[in-house]
């Protein structure tokens, strides 16, 4: 047995009563079964808990991984009233290099493919500081991409400094394991009603997380500064599961893959290392989610933000 604790077991330990949801990765621990981990947040480091699990056990991976911003510890400020820009400026983004953000998510990619049944597809969203570089990495892995999906968001953080184009999109890849990957599952009814205009374009519009929906840490402030919005999971899921898949996300954040899938009945696996943000996902679950609850903005709202109102 170890005797000292590391800094995050201790900060983990600190914590309110645990709940069976969470298993508190050690490294002692060798292997886990896919049906220990079934349902689980696993607090740990996703390059050494995927070297755990068995292969090809998965359906669906969706990857949310650190941006890279590369924001430095300048304070930015609106430069017509002042405040403080609320970016994203946490540990967990900041890389010493180009090269050592590329082999993070490299390992990453690679221990995904290994989990991933031969039939699975990959989702990686990311933007555009780091989404060309992750797409070069999957395809020099042999990844076959099928669709970049482009995330409007209809409320996005504007360029204070009025110096290059306000930036409202994200990218999402979606991919299979290889050209020559069979079986995936395509739920096409589900991608003509999400995709924009009448083919159902690859063009998804949706606001940030926003409002009741965005978790609040001890202080009233976001737990999470990129908590992504159950709509755009609830699309990932709905469009590329069926109910009873298992679904992986190994840098969970808040845990909004597990929520959405467990809502729309499908089984998860999540990976996070903050054990505050695995704190905030035990309480999240504690909350049955309602899909019904979520608006989903409809042809109004997207005609408005487009202004189209007067196309006919
Ligand atoms: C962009 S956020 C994910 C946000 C998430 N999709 C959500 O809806 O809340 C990336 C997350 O990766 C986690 N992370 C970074 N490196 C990790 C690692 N080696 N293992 C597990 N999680 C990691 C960070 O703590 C952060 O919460």
């Amino acid at each position: 047995m170890k005797e000292t604790k590391t800094e995050q077991e201790a900060l983990f330990e600190e914590g309110e009563e645990r709940t069976s949801l969470v298993i508190q990765d050690r490294e002692e621990k060798e292997k886990y079964s896919k049906d220990e981990v079934r349902n689980k947040v696993i607090l740990g480091d996703a390059l050494k808990v995927l070297k755990k699990l068995d292969n090809e056990i998965f359906d669906m991976v969706f990857i949310d991984p650190p941006y890279f911003l590369q924001l430095g510890n300048k304070e930015l400020k609106r430069w017509t009233v002042k405040t403080v820009v609320e970016g994203v400026n946490d540990d967990w983004d900041k890389f010493p290099s180009f090269q050592e953000y590329d082999q993070f998510i490299q390992n990453l990619l690679i221990e995904v493919k290994r989990v991933m049944k031969p039939s699975a597809t990959l989702w990686v969203i990311a933007t555009y500081h780091s989404i060309f570089r992750i797409g070069k990495i999957m395809q020099d892995l042999g990844y076959w991409i099928l669709n970049d999906i482009i995330w409007v968001k209809t409320n996005p953080m504007p360029n204070w400094l009025g110096v290059r184009f306000t930036n409202a999109t994200e990218t999402l890849i979606w991919a299979i394991k290889d050209k020559n990957a069979k079986g995936y599952t395509f739920n096409k009814e589900y991608a003509r009603r999400f995709g924009i205009g009448k083919v159902g374009a690859n063009v998804w519009v949706l606001p940030l997380c926003w409002g009741e929906e965005r978790l609040k840490n001890k202080e009233g402030k976001k737990l999470h500064s990129t908590q992504k919005p159950i709509e755009l999971l609830k699309r990932v899921i709905l469009t590329s599961t069926k109910p009873g898949d298992i679904v992986l996300d190994p840098v969970a954040g808040t845990g909004t893959t597990g929520y959405v899938a467990r809502a729309l009945g499908r089984d998860f696996v999540m990976i996070e290392i903050n054990p505050e943000y695995v704190q905030g996902i035990e309480e999240r679950f504690k909350q049955e989610l309602k899909l019904s609850d979520v608006p989903t903005p409809g042809d109004k709202y997207i005609n408005r933000y487009f202004k189209l109102e007067g196309f006919k």
